[in-house]
């Protein structure tokens, strides 16, 4: 590990996640390999007191940090607004990959990961089995793919107001299906791990995966991700997750770590754990 140059880190984003891997890195990096370059928030005030003056990036159009990877954990306006200058830089990790079901903004990041000789990753979320799926996928053996999300309706956070109207009690209710292209602009910070199924499944992609949303009113502990392959002769799998989470939270605590263990793949020589979208290199 000490023989290992360290992976410079650049977090763009403090809110839940992006506070959550800054103090990580802070805390844990130095044995990991891992150093914090700089953060950026679109409140700098926010970060007083948490992040060493020295780390903290005031205007993010301009980059002359050295950078191995930059995160983004803010909103998809900014991986539209940044992320070709991103890629032109340094790796990027999209952790809002409902961004990428612009397909011109998906074409975008593609061009300019080639471009660059860099690589866009997607990290799993709350995704089980995405490697799994993008190796079917890759081998042509995806027939289909159907994600679940199931959650209290406090933890939605919708564009529409087809949810406005709940009240504690009432039990489950279906509140969309269709493709993840669809999903993605009703629920962007909902559907972030069906967004990196989409990924996963690149041949289906964003039009050609389904998914569904539910609320229920019972599930005041958990959200539940469920997924549904289909493959070929009858092959299918369904996995169900169940990721504790508080009343009123849009992620899950295990898809904290999850995010942490996507980053770590960042690290040379480890095994990759964030799915990559794009490599030139491979
Ligand atoms: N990939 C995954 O599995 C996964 C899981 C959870 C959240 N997410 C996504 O990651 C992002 C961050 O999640 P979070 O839970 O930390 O959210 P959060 O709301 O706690 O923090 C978001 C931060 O970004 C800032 N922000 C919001 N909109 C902005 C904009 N248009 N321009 C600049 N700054 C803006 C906010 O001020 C805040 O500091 C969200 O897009 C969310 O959907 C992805």
């Amino acid at each position: 590990m000490e023989n290992r140059p360290s992976v410079r880190i650049g977090v763009v984003g403090y809110g839940h996640l992006g506070k959550f891997l800054a103090e990580k890195i802070l805390r844990d990096g130095r044995a990991l390999g891992l150093t914090l370059a700089f953060v950026w928030n679109r409140n700098p005030e926010k970060l007083k007191g948490s992040v060493p003056a020295e780390l903290v990036l005031s205007d993010l159009s301009v980059l002359r940090r050295r950078c191995d990877v930059i995160v983004e954990v803010c909103h998809p306006q900014i991986v539209e607004e940044f992320g070709p200058r991103f890629l032109a830089r340094s790796h990027f990790m999209v952790g809002s990959p409902s961004a990428l079901s612009n397909p011109d903004l998906n074409e975008k990041l593609r061009q300019a990961a080639q471009q660059y000789g860099h690589t866009l990753y997607v990290p799993s979320g709350a995704l089980w089995g995405g490697q799994d799926i993008q190796r079917m996928n890759d081998s042509g053996t995806l027939k289909a793919l159907f994600i679940r999300m199931s959650k209290h309706p406090s933890c939605f956070r919708l564009t529409g107001d087809i949810l406005s109207d709940w009240a504690e009690g009432e039990g489950r209710r279906v509140l969309f299906r269709g493709s993840v292209a669809e999903l993605c602009s009703l629920a962007p910070n909902n559907v972030n791990t069906m967004a990196a199924a989409a990924v996963a499944a690149g041949a289906l992609g964003f039009t050609g995966v389904q998914g569904e949303i539910v609320s229920d009113t019972e599930l005041s502990d958990f959200h539940v991700v469920e997924v549904e392959v289909t493959g070929p002769d009858g092959f299918s799998v369904h996995t169900v997750r169940r990721n504790p989470a508080r009343l009123g939270a849009v992620t899950g605590s295990a898809t904290y770590n999850s995010f942490w263990n996507s980053l770590l793949g960042e690290l040379p020589a480890a095994p990759l754990a964030a799915l990559s979208v794009f490599n030139p290199r491979l």
